[in-house]
């Protein structure tokens, strides 16, 4: 089997992998990041969203291969390494844009690189960016609430929900 290598959150990771393996497997079995979540396999929820090269990926939608000498972050690498919680994962806390959780480490990778290209969104522009990300519980209201408090906009104004 061919050997793929490429940088997981600061640290090199390597493994042999089948021509076909996904990303998101790759990931998951071969590093045991199993915080990235697989939800779907049409490519629609985006509980499989991790940072290549600094671009949110759906790692369902690349092969591993794909992925040789990327930089790759996932939401193991999000939190300091003193654990302390990364602002938008600390926002999403604070704004309860949570419920079960699962869609959260997707959610938040989005977020990160919605962040990245576009420092203080609109409330629209952040859902707009979130229409590849779904949630089955929280209705998106406090996620949006909780990005916009991440980019340091006063939601004060915005209700709870
Ligand atoms: S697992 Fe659903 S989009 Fe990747
Ligand atoms: S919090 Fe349950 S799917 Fe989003």
């Amino acid at each position: 089997m061919p050997e793929v290598s490429m940088t997981v959150n600061g640290k090199p990771a390597k493994g042999q992998i089948e021509g076909r393996t996904l990303l998101v497997d790759f990931i998951r079995e071969n590093l045991g990041l199993t915080g990235t979540h697989v939800g779907c396999d049409t490519s629609q929820c985006g509980a499989c969203v991790v940072h290549v090269d600094g671009r949110a990926v759906k790692a369902c939608t690349m092969f591993a291969a794909e992925a040789e000498g990327a930089e790759v972050r996932t939401i193991e690498g999000m939190a300091g390494t003193d654990g302390t919680m990364h602002p938008i994962q600390q926002a999403f806390r604070d704004h309860h844009g949570l419920q079960c959780g699962f869609c959260t480490p997707g959610m938040v990778m989005s977020a990160a690189a919605l962040l990245a290209e576009n420092p203080t969104p609109t409330e629209a522009e952040v859902r707009d960016y979130l229409e590849g990300n779904i949630c089955r519980c929280t209705g998106y209201h406090n996620i949006v609430k909780a990005i916009l408090a991440a980019s340091g906009q006063d939601v004060s104004r915005i209700a709870a929900e």
